[in-house]
């Protein structure tokens, strides 16, 4: 019997094969030995191309989740599915590695952080923006204070014409939404963690469906099917702390804006400022005047959860993470921290189909 981590892995479509299969075959302590995809010649193909010389094949995720040998299930399904999925994975006793957005609605999400806490396996989110060398730089900035009190955050998630029309992105019962929970969830992810604050208290949102509307649109993936356009095409939140800062976030797929900008933030401190645009700008008061400056990462930086050489955000992701699982340790894209970004993208919602600012109580933040 092989002493490595042994993977299971669950939706072999997109991100699946393209981020977590990659990944993983360049991690020497583990090995990929089942694969599960409705579709069975999907599994068969990752399978042969990624998994050990005995790797098994499902389109049942349950037959899966019965073979005792796997240590740790990866949830790469649609985002309806995330919470029936982990749920049962972690259950049968797998450490869980699933995708973003954590679920479809914040009571999913309890669900799943609950059962992870109860069975004592370990939770995490697929949010691998945190891994690249602008993020990483810029969260260890705000750790040691450089921006100083951040009470202004922009959460941008802005695309002007990349709808995703492959898949079931456009179907809401499948993904629970459009680009808010699609590319907002990852913006916001972003902006709470360089904040570090999970403590909201109220929610005012709008959605539109406008564009989505439209026939034969230029689009980066081909025109989409307005017929078949059931989610927002954009969505906008303003968001407030228990500290009283302030979040604005701002998620399209299509959208009239010369600012596409996607999962970056823009933090503003006391004592500084930073833009994720362009690469990272940095931006203040010194020495009686205003100062931009323009982070180069030619060299890497020295940070905290330091990158290795030649690795991407997606390696880096999965090389903490299975770290975590080895050395016992808590990951570093918290299940508590993902609940939080579910229940403020659910806000927006709610505020956006009522017309009120949605009170979030204690028990909102973790
Ligand atoms: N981290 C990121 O930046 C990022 C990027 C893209 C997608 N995602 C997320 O990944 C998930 C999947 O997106 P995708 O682009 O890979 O979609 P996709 O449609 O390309 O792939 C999904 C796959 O899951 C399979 N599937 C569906 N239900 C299943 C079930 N019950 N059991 C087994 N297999 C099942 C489908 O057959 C399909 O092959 C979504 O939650 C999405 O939000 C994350």
């Amino acid at each position: 019997m092989t002493d490595k981590i042994r993977i299971g892995i669950i939706g072999l479509g997109g991100i699946g094969t393209s981020k977590h299969l990659p990944s993983l075959a360049k991690l020497p302590q583990v090995e990929v030995a089942a694969f599960c995809d409705l579709v069975e010649e999907k599994a068969a193909k990752a399978a042969k191309e990624y998994g050990t010389a005995d790797a098994k094949v499902y389109t049942d995720y349950r037959r899966l989740l019965e073979d005792s040998s796997l240590d740790v299930v990866h949830v790469c399904t649609p985002n309806s599915s995330h919470a029936e999925i982990t749920v049962a994975a972690l259950e049968a006793g797998k450490h869980v590695m699933c995708e973003k957005p954590m679920a479809i609605s914040s009571a999913d999400a309890e669900r799943m952080l609950d059962a992870s806490r109860r069975t004592g396996k370990k939770l995490t989110i697929g949010y691998q923006n945190r891994f690249r060398p602008d993020s990483l730089y810029l969260k260890q900035l705000c750790e040691i204070g450089e921006l100083g009190d951040i009470y202004f955050g922009r959460a941008l998630a802005l695309r002007r014409r990349a709808v995703p029309t492959w898949g079931v992105f456009l179907d809401k019962e499948l993904q629970g939404g459009g680009p808010l929970i699609d590319i907002g969830t990852h913006a916001l992810d972003l902006t709470l963690w360089m904040m570090d604050n999970y403590k909201p208290v109220s929610v005012t949102g709008s959605v539109f469906h406008k564009l989505g509307s439209t026939r034969n649109a230029a689009n980066l993936w081909g025109s989409w099917d307005p017929d078949q356009f059931h989610v927002e095409d954009s969505a906008f939140g303003f968001i407030k702390m228990e500290n009283g800062a302030t979040i604005s976030l701002e998620a399209s797929w299509a959208l009239n804006t010369l600012e596409a900008r996607e999962a970056k933030t823009t933090l503003c401190g006391t004592k500084g400022g930073a833009d994720m645009n362009d690469g990272l700008r940095l931006n203040g008061e010194r020495f009686s005047r205003l100062y931009e400056h323009k982070v180069s990462f030619d060299t890497a930086p020295v940070v905290f959860y330091s990158a290795q050489k030649d690795e991407t955000p997606a390696d880096m992701e999965a090389r903490l993470w299975i770290e975590a699982v080895i050395n016992d340790t808590e990951p570093v894209v918290k299940p508590e921290q993902a609940l939080v970004v579910s229940r403020i993208l659910e806000a927006i919602y709610e505020s956006a189909a009522t017309g009120k600012t949605i009170y979030l109580g204690e028990s909102a933040s973790q």
